[in-house]
């Protein structure tokens, strides 16, 4: 039984359709990771998925529940097995972190003291605890995206929808990011959708991605199927090239001067510099591509769910 089912969702926005028939399933315990450009409905898609935006058409189900058919106030309840994690990290300016994370324990009137030992925990997985009694306005954007997180696991919810968990992020700390996420699957068995422009997190942390464009799903597959298909707007998408298409006429930008350099022969016998050799040296756009390789997931060893924290030794922000 999937945990989320999305049939022939479409999405309209001033008679423009951003979602035009989207359909997809996710399984327990898998992470999906739901890649594309900008403006082109992925937001749309997670909104949709947990009911704070109606679809005008199609349905959608998560946890066996239509929270399109529901109250707001039967929504709200159904979400508590629901983290999600809003693109811009949404705190609550005039609220210190502990309530900003603890924010479902108050509604639940939770005791302050258990409502403080649970926010640490969690700050402790993001690797913020000493930032407990800050307000975001003190925090880096950095910072503040893991409180988000913080936020959306405080009550270890079966189902995580991430809208872009690492963008804007350092490299360090989107390590610390995908390995919460690969963590949470493997020791809690959370299913997840994890939004993301960032190829390199996708083929790190999922089971399986999906490739929208202009609202449609153009591509679906395992880490390796994404890697190894031959569809030209996939490996464009994934190496970060655009499309003919889409590239500047680069006739219309200013010269840029160009640097010369000597080029000295390496040859043994002869190192003397070769008179009026010189090589004109301009950005290239031979590049060599990168190869993704995706990371195995942890293995799914029994560990109490607050057993582990991110092996982050000296969290960035
Ligand atoms: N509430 C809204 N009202 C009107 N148009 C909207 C609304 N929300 C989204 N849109 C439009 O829907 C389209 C898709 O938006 P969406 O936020 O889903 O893009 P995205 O794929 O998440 O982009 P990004 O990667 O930049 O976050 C955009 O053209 C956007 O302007
Ligand atoms: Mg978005």
């Amino acid at each position: 039984m999937p945990v989320i089912t999305v049939d022939n969702l479409v999405k309209r926005f001033a008679g423009r359709a951003v979602l035009a028939g989207v359909s997809l399933r996710v399984e327990p315990g898998e992470t999906v990771a739901v890649l594309g450009r900008s403006g082109t409905g992925k937001s749309v898609l997670l909104k949709s998925i947990i009911g704070l935006m109606d679809p005008d058409e199609g349905r959608v189900t998560i946890l066996d529940r239509d929270l399109h058919a529901m109250s707001e106030a039967e929504r709200l309840h159904a979400r508590k097995d629901i983290g999600y994690v809003f693109q811009g990290a949404a705190l609550f300016d005039s609220l210190t972190v502990q309530e900003n994370v603890g924010f479902a324990l108050y509604q639940l009137r939770v005791p302050e003291e258990e409502i403080r030992e649970k926010v640490r925990e969690r700050l402790r997985m993001v690797g913020l605890e000493h930032a407990i009694d800050q307000y975001p306005s003190e925090l880096s954007g950095g910072m503040q995206k893991r409180v988000g997180l913080a936020r959306a696991i405080i009550n270890l919810p079966k189902v995580v929808l991430y809208d872009e968990p690492t963008t804007g992020l350092d490299p360090v700390t989107t390590d610390v990011i995908n390995q919460i996420i690969l963590r949470l699957r493997a020791k809690l068995g959370v299913t997840s959708v994890v939004v993301t422009h960032d190829v390199k997190s996708a083929f790190t942390i999922s089971d399986r991605i999906i490739m929208l464009d202009q609202g449609r799903i153009v591509a679906e597959g395992t880490p390796e199927q994404i890697q190894a298909s031959d569809n030209t707007w996939v490996q464009h998408f994934i190496h970060g090239r655009a499309l003919e298409s889409e590239r500047v006429d680069t006739k219309l930008l200013p010269v840029v001067p160009r640097v010369s350099v000597r080029v000295r022969r390496a040859a043994a016998a002869d190192n003397a510099p070769i008179a009026g050799a010189e090589r004109r040296d301009t950005p290239s756009a031979a590049m060599p591509i990168p190869t993704l390789t995706p990371t195995p997931l942890a293995s799914p060893e029994v560990v109490e769910p607050d057993d582990f924290t991110p092996n982050d030794e000296s969290p960035a922000g």
